[in-house]
């Protein structure tokens, strides 16, 4: 067994794990975290979402946070864009790269965009249309990849055709969410190799939760299958307001410190991004979920504790 070396970190808390956030995050907190984010040397950011701020409110400020991010060279600020509105908007707003999702089965796709997975992607050839015309390349995104909440298994068929659609628009790079954490090692092996089969060309970034707390088992699965790009939220952020049950993201710096200990590389500084954690959870004002914020990594030192005996 070989695992590969460099590692694309991809953080998603501002977006996946501030979406479910009910309270409104000021956005020069929003921005002040992602610029936190970048200094630990993170360069690749899906950021925020341009959707209808009906749908997700906490999102409204898009495109100012878009505008307060310190753009250092090489970094990617993507965003999701849910139909040629949103494209509109992220284009104007000077985004690096559109995430056009859709769900991997109709009635997740029916509650989380109200629309029907077709109707899904024949949006997408307006946006990819939009985004050829401003230079900005899609990305695509599948939820529910490994499972979803309402009809049970996903088969990679599926994913497949779905896959197929986007790849059809010039997509040569598509996340497999777990929206849900339902995802287990077999799944992500059947899954993603069915998908490496039917398209060689196509480059897949995998994107777990961990709430059934195997998040980085599955991680590890599919770094052992060659796979070397992963979506996580700092602190363990996260959930979709459109699924019961959701919980966060595989936690970034969980993610960073275990990908560390494996000796591979994602150049991304522990230390500094335990203490980006430490600030979205002064943000958010309540605990978060992930480990190696609250423990350190494993060589932290402590001082002895002295045990008056009595
Ligand atoms: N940005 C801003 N506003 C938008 C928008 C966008 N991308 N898309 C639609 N809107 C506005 C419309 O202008 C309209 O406003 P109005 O009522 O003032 O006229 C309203 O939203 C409804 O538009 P409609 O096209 O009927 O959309 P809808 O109500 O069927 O909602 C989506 C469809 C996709 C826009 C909406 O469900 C959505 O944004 N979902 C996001 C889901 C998400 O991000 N989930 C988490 C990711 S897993
Ligand atoms: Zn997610």
């Amino acid at each position: 067994m070989s695992l590969s070396s460099n590692i694309t970190v991809v953080e998603v808390g501002t977006r996946d794990g501030f979406q479910m956030e009910r309270e409104f995050i000021p956005t020069n907190s929003k921005i002040e975290i992602i610029n936190h984010l970048i200094k630990t040397g993170l360069r690749n950011f899906e950021a925020t979402s341009f959707v209808s701020p009906k749908a997700i409110p906490q999102m409204r400020d898009a495109a100012e946070v878009v505008s307060g991010v310190d753009r250092v060279p090489g970094l990617c600020l993507a965003a999701l864009v849910p139909n040629p509105k949103g494209a509109e908007n992220a284009a104007k707003a000077g985004i690096d790269e559109m995430v056009v999702f859709v769900s991997a089965t109709e009635s997740h796709n029916k509650s989380n965009v109200n629309r029907t997975i077709a109707e899904s992607l024949k949006g997408f050839e307006s946006v990819a249309e939009i985004g050829a015309k401003a230079g900005i390349p899609l990305h695509g995104a599948v939820a529910v990849a490994f499972g979803c909440p309402f009809e049970g298994n996903v088969a990679p068929e599926k994913v497949g055709d779905i896959v197929e659609r986007m790849h059809a628009l010039g997509i040569t790079a598509v996340t497999l969410g777990d929206t849900t954490g339902m995802a287990t090692p077999p799944t992500v092996r059947q899954t993603t190799r069915y998908l490496k089969d039917r398209f060689p060309e196509i480059d897949l970034a995998l994107h777990f939760h961990n709430t059934r707390g195997i998040g980085l088992v599955n991680v590890y699965a599919a770094l052992e299958l060659g796979y070397r790009r992963f979506e996580s939220s700092v602190g363990g952020l996260g959930g979709c307001p459109f699924a019961p049950g959701a919980t966060g993201n595989v936690a970034t710096e969980d993610l960073v410190y275990m990908l560390k200990e494996l000796g591979l590389d994602c150049g991304v500084d522990l230390e500094k991004l335990i203490e980006s954690a430490n600030l979205v959870e002064q943000v958010i004002g309540r605990t978060l979920p992930g480990q190696v914020m609250k423990a350190g990594p494993r060589l932290r030192r402590y001082p002895p504790q002295n045990h008056a005996a009595g």
